[in-house]
């Protein structure tokens, strides 16, 4: 299976960096190919935290080479600095094992302040931004007035239309928000000196990736965000502005949609979202408030608390079926120990309608009452468990309920932080087909 999407399959933050780095041991290439710095991918290993936000979570690993195509929202300050502390911290890092797209787009100081000042603008409205510039920057790629890595890689094209830029968004920051303009010759001098710092990890990774995929490399290709944040699939307008799953991947990393090989979604086995919009099975009460402290459910990259609720096996479902998965991950299973008892959002009542499906419509969707399901819950330790068997029961009948209400085999369960920390279950990449590993079967293929 020389390549694989892994992606989110809820709202974000589900534990993606760390599956990453678990699949990155048997990868040739890590590639992420959507987002920017808003996401924030959390690797454990040996009891040291690493928080990867634009970097892939392959980095570790030695030998590997890490990519960041062409659909991702690149800030270079973000990046350069992400490398700076990693080297600090003793992790090789150069232009073999990380490289950039020339045609990645690039967020400037204008997109993270017009980020901050349309979510002012939007009040009552607002989405809840990580404040990244991430929605801006592709704001201007579809407009076709951004600027790209290759650009900034020549001074005399950089400047002019890093000029012609800046006198539309200062006419936005001036006019509409009252804000005081960028300063262009500052802004300028202070973006002049990268293209010396990116040059050296800057090409077409587009070709550089299908040539791999020819010559028999395993290519990862690592989803930041989530599902339901998916500008066109998920809870519009409160989203992201990238396709977060394997839909993603064709366009935002230059790989033919035919040679995505395997795709794995990720889940918890509760369900967290940060920022604004519907979450239909949140608990915004003490169940709620248990579930974040249990599982440290604090934002990686803003700090901010994040809503907490339990696992939603209609979305979920909805999440697979539309990057054709073959197979998800439950992670987090060990936060949910010692809650006596544990809900599951089987279906949805919406104007006194049940359905088991997602809908497409957000009115429909901040409608929805969830139907819930509870299970027994296990007080043991499972921290330390290594295979389903040795699970308590409890544990064992949750997780096989849940796959049989979501339809698609789970691969893989994690039970901590910690890159060990897993129980296998059925074939992971390294082996033959998932889907008669696990009761249920694949969603596709
Ligand atoms: P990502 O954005 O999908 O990579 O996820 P984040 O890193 O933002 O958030 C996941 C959080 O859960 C991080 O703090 C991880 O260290 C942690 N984590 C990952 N898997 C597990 C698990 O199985 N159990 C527990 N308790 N924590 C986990
Ligand atoms: P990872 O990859 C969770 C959310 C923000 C906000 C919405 C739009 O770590 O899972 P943006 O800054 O992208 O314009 O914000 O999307 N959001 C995330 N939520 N995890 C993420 O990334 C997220 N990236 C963006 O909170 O609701
Ligand atoms: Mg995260």
């Amino acid at each position: 299976m020389p390549s694989l999407s892994v992606f989110g399959a809820q709202w974000g933050d589900e534990g993606k960096g760390k599956i990453i780095d678990f699949f990155s041991e048997n990868a040739d290439y890590v590639v992420r190919y959507q987002g920017g710095a808003n996401a924030g991918h959390t690797v454990v290993v040996g009891g040291e935290k690493y928080v990867l936000h634009l970097i892939p979570s392959g980095i570790l690993h030695p030998g590997k080479v890490n990519v960041i195509g062409n659909g991702v929202a690149v800030d270079p300050f973000k990046f350069l600095e992400e490398i700076d502390e990693l080297r600090r911290r003793g992790v090789a890092v150069d232009g073999r094992n990380l490289r950039l797209s020339a045609q990645a787009h690039v967020i400037f100081e204008h997109h993270r302040l017009i980020d901050q000042l349309s979510e002012r603008w939007r009040g009552e409205g607002r989405i809840g931004t990580t404040g990244r510039g991430i929605g801006p920057c592709y704001a201007d790629k579809a407009a076709r007035t951004g600027l790209r890595v290759a650009d900034l890689l020549d001074p005399e094209r950089y400047r002019t239309r890093l000029r012609a830029a800046l006198a539309e968004k200062n006419a936005l920051i001036q006019r509409v928000h009252g804000e005081a303009p960028l300063d262009l010759s500052a802004e300028l001098e202070r973006c002049g000196a990268l293209a010396g710092k990116l040059r050296p990890f800057a090409g077409d990774t587009g070709a550089e990736v299908r040539q791999a995929y020819r010559s028999g490399k395993r290519i990862l290709f690592e989803g930041a965000q989530g599902a339901m944040l998916d500008i066109d699939s998920g809870t519009y307008p409160f989203v992201t502005s990238s396709n977060t799953g394997a839909n993603g991947i064709p366009s935002g990393a230059s790989f033919p949609p035919r040679d995505i090989d395997r795709a794995i979604g990720i889940a918890k086995a509760y369900c967290t979202r940060v920022g604004e919009g519907p979450f239909p099975s949140e608990q915004a009460n003490a169940i709620g408030n248990r579930i974040r402290e249990a599982g440290h459910e604090y934002g990686a990259t803003t700090g901010r608390p994040r809503r907490c609720g339990w696992f939603d096996a209609v979305a979920v479902r909805y999440a697979l079926e539309l990057s054709g998965a073959d197979g998800w991950i439950m992670t987090n299973l060990d936060v949910l120990t010692g809650f006596g008892s544990i809900e599951v959002a089987v279906g949805y009542r919406i104007d006194g309608r049940e359905t088991r499906s997602w809908p497409a419509d957000l009115a429909s969707i901040e409608r929805v009452e969830p139907l819930y399901e509870s299970h027994a819950s296990w007080t043991e330790d499972i921290t330390g468990v290594r295979s389903f068997d040795d699970l308590p029961r409890a544990a064992r009948d949750y997780v096989e309920r849940v796959e049989r209400e979501v339809g698609a085999p789970i691969l893989m369960l994690s039970v901590g932080p910690e890159r060990s920390q897993v129980i296998p279950r059925g074939a992971t990449w390294k082996s033959a087909s998932p889907a008669a590993a696990a009761p249920g079967g694949a969603t596709r293929r």
